[in-house]
């Protein structure tokens, strides 16, 4: 049975990936500073090292008969990584510094990376293949492009002939809009996208905001491809399985490829809960691309891997998870 460290494991993701990667026959350990995880999420019987990965000396020793590392551990919200660039920039760069410092010591041979759909920015073609040009908009995707160059630079530094450190393995996944529990405890407590954004507007009484409608999608609404999390641990599995049996460096699309407006989703939003939400549209936000929606070719072929949940499943299993 292989080890895997998951950096993030106590997060929305990072909680539905543990149990997968656990079910796939790993073990699992996690380093999470819970700054926006939550322990209740993990599993009793999972080690949890409650520290930052900025601490490079706890990662190498946690790091100790370790195959491979699961990274999430990241800030991940756009609107605040405008107003605290450096903070992004420490966490999510310096944190991957760290992590490939320790890795390298370690001499750990895998590395699965939580890439994100922000690195493409506002793409100039729809769907998204992983050759599609890197602009990302925020600082939080400028995080997540540096963070693939970093990973890209370390194995290949690691794979000249004059070091002694073993190759690097890694994949990165870049996934588009992560949605849904799989259990009633594990959904996202955090309030960022758009199914939480909306639930949370109906705890409030308030009504769903739909950000223009006036793009030129087929209802005028942007267009996004919602993942369900359940399936994008299902991804992470592959992923581990890839990097585990051959020596890879791959960069994979995790999407449905299929996209849906705002008001599609305000329509599943609708018939889960029984009643119109009685959405409004408001004016557009600044730097919402009109479509982004995922090539999901290469992670089909490469990884034999496709999503197989619906919308209505994201929407409503994170309804039943309270968001
Ligand atoms: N949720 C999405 O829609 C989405 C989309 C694309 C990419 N991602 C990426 O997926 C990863 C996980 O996201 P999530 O939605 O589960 O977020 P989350 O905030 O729920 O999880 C992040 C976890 O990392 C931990 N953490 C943060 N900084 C840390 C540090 N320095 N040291 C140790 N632990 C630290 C947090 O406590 C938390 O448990 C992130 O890298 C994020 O950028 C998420």
């Amino acid at each position: 049975m292989s080890r895997w460290l998951l950096t993030g494991g106590a997060g929305y993701i990072g909680a539905h990936v543990a149990r997968d990667l656990r079910a796939s026959g790993r073990e699992v350990v996690i380093i999470d500073d819970l700054s926006t995880g939550l322990i209740s999420r993990v599993p009793a019987d999972v080690t949890v090292i409650e520290e930052s990965i900025l601490d490079t000396d706890v990662v190498r020793r946690a790091l100790d008969g370790v195959t491979g590392v699961v990274h999430l551990a990241a800030k991940k919200a756009v609107g605040e990584s405008v107003d605290q660039p450096m903070l992004y920039y420490r966490e999510n760069v310096g944190g991957m510094v760290s992590l490939l410092q320790a890795m390298e010591d370690a001499g750990t041979r895998c590395l699965v990376y939580s890439s994100s759909a922000a690195v493409y920015g506002e793409p100039p073609w729809s769907p998204i293949s992983e050759d599609s040009p890197l602009q990302p908009l925020s600082p939080y995707g400028e995080t997540k492009v540096i963070g693939e160059w970093l990973v890209r630079d370390a194995a290949a530094a690691r794979s000249h002939a004059s070091t002694s450190v073993s190759p690097l393995s890694w994949a990165s996944l870049r996934y588009f809009n992560v949605a849904g529990a799989g259990a009633p405890d594990l959904g996202d407590t955090s309030v960022n996208n758009l199914i939480p954004m909306v639930l949370d507007a109906l705890d409030r009484g308030q009504a769903p905001q739909v950000f223009g409608t006036d793009y030129p999608t087929h209802d005028g609404s942007c267009v996004r491809d919602y993942i369900h999390v359940s399936d994008l641990a299902a991804a992470h599995v592959a992923a581990a399985d890839l990097v585990e049996s051959a020596e890879v460096a791959a960069v994979f699309n995790v999407g449905t490829g299929v996209g849906s407006s705002v008001l599609e989703v305000m329509a599943a939003v609708s018939e889960v809960v029984g009643r119109d939400v009685g959405a409004v549209a408001v004016q557009r936000r600044a730097g919402d691309p009109p479509e982004l929606v995922a090539s999901v070719d290469r992670i089909a072929a490469e990884l034999g891997w496709s999503a197989q949940r619906t919308l209505r499943d994201m929407v409503a299993s994170a309804y039943a998870a309270g968001r």
